[in-house]
């Protein structure tokens, strides 16, 4: 019974972390990163070079971190005009998804 009565108040202690923040959908992202991959190579989802073009590797980034650096381009605090224009067609729900998604990979 105390086991239980902890489960259900670790459960709404989750729910209202859901409320406050935005919780990233790993596979809605699966659909979006098809933008990302071109120049964003994933280590782990083929076995190519872990990074194309001299771009940043995201896989493994803290969510936090690539949520972060997304909102800045899209501001434009951050400056680099393909992930500002990338970022600035992003909606706060994609860029939860990315990032979640992006910080599973190893
Ligand atoms: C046309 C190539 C290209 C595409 C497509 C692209 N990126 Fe980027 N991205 C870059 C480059 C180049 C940088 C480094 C820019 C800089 O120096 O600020 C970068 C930087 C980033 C960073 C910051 C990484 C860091 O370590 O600071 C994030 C996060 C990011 N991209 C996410 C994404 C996501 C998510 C997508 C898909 C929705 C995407 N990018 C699509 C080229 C691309």
């Amino acid at each position: 019974m105390k086991k239980l009565f902890a489960l259900l108040a670790l459960a709404s202690v989750t729910q209202f972390a859901a409320a406050a923040d935005l919780v990233g959908n790993v596979k809605a992202a699966e659909n979006k990163v098809a933008m990302c991959i071109g120049c964003h190579a994933i280590p782990g989802y083929k076995t190519v070079y872990p990074e194309v073009y001299m771009v940043p590797m995201l896989g493994g980034q803290s969510a936090k971190y690539i949520e972060n650096a997304l909102k800045a381009y899209r501001k434009g605090d951050r400056k680099h005009k393909t992930m500002q224009g990338i970022a600035g067609s992003l909606s706060d729900q994609d860029i939860a998804d990315l990032a979640a998604y992006y910080s599973q990979q190893k």
